[in-house]
Order: C-alpha cells, then sequence, then structure tokens
C-alpha cells in the first residue's frame, strides 16, 4: 500500500511519531507546506498527523476539506498532545472536532508527545503561560487539573515508539 505520512509539527513530537511511523511501513513522510503543494493522487492511505492545540488538532481543518477528494483512500489521523493517553479528555475532544459521517471515514489515534517550551514559539510561549496562570487560580481543581498543572509547569517528554503500534494496524487491515 503506497502510504504518505503528512505532519505538522511545532516542537518536534509529531515529527519524531511521523517519522517512526513512516520508517515502520515504508511510508513517505511529508511535511505539510510540502505536502500542499504536491499531488498525492497515486498514494492509497493518507496518514495525517498533527499536534493538540487548545482541545483541537492544529491544522485539522486543512486535512477535513480533503476528506471528500480522498474518498477512494484509507484515511488516518494521528493527534500528539501533552496529555498521557489514559486522559478521558481525549475522546471526549475527537468527538467535538469529528462528526460522525468523518468518523466513518478517518481512523482517530491519540500519541502522547510532551512539551518542549524550548522549540515553542513566542504566541504558544504565551498561551501556555496564561492557560497555567488561570489553572494556578482555579479553586476546587480537579485531580487531572492538578496533575496537569504539574505537567505542564516545565519541559517533559512522555513519547514511546509503542503508540504507533495501533496505527501500523489499521494500516495493514
Ligand atoms: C498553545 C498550546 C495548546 C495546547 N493544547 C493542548 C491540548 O489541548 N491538549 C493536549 O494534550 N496538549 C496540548 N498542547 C501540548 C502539545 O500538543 C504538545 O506539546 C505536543 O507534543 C506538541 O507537538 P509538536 O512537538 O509536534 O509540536 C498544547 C500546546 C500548546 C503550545
Amino acid at each position: 500500500m503506497k502510504t504518505a505520512i503528512i505532519y505538522n509539527s511545532q516542537t518536534g513530537f509529531t515529527k519524531r511519531y511521523a517519522k517512526w511511523i513512516a520508517k515502520s511501513a515504508g511510508a513517505d513522510c511529508i511535511e505539510l507546506s510540502v505536502a500542499k503543494k504536491k499531488d498525492l493522487t497515486s498514494y492509497d492511505a493518507i496518514i495525517f498527523g498533527s499536534w493538540a492545540c487548545a482541545g483541537s488538532i492544529s491544522k485539522i481543518s486543512w486535512f477535513k476539506s480533503n476528506i471528500d477528494r480522498w474518498a477512494d483512500k484509507k484515511l488516518i489521523v494521528f493527534c500528539v498532545g501533552g496529555s498521557p493517553i489514559d486522559n478521558p479528555e481525549i475522546e471526549i475532544a475527537f468527538k467535538q472536532i469529528f462528526n460522525e459521517s468523518e468518523r466513518k471515514k478517518v481512523k482517530i489515534f491519540y500519541c502522547p508527545g510532551g512539551f518542549s517550551y524550548e522549540k515553542m514559539s513566542v504566541p504558544s510561549k504565551l498561551m501556555m503561560k496564561m492557560f497555567v496562570k488561570t489553572l494556578k487560580a482555579k479553586k476546587d481543581k480537579t485531580k487531572e487539573e492538578q496533575v496537569m498543572l504539574k505537567m505542564i509547569s516545565s519541559s517533559y517528554d512522555i513519547s514511546d515508539k509503542k503508540y504507533i503500534e495501533p496505527i501500523l494496524q489499521c494500516l495493514e487491515k
């Protein structure tokens, strides 16, 4: 199966997952800005990977606008975020991002990434600063919020190659 992995990454975690998948699946790994200019018709499968941003997925509207054009292809999305894999908010967010019809056409996966304040853009750093401040000020924080606050106060890396396994299995099916 001729497969393209198209990725959008700010600080490198999504790129790392895209490369892991591409190597294991023998697929082409293409950065989003390059993919936008490319003819992708010859691919049997398109895998789009991008990072979680404020409850959504960065640049997901670009992918969604192509779903109908790619009706003949296997379509997979993987989202890389700062949350651990067992965060129940992930499934809730996916249900909001993709409607039922889209979920029939696209298989969606989550891969834990991390936070890299060293590589983050200035606007992203500012957004995170505001988010941390708001969360710190919140009274009666839930357990998840307390864990989250501790995690995002500094850089961390929870990425692991094992998280690509379900994606590879889906590709083979
Ligand atoms: C502005 C901003 C918003 C974010 N929102 C979320 C979020 O809603 N959920 C989440 O799990 N991670 C969130 N993250 C964390 C990133 O998704 C995480 O750092 C990811 O690993 C970045 O991937 P990249 O290295 O490919 O850019 C956010 C990060 C930034 C900078």
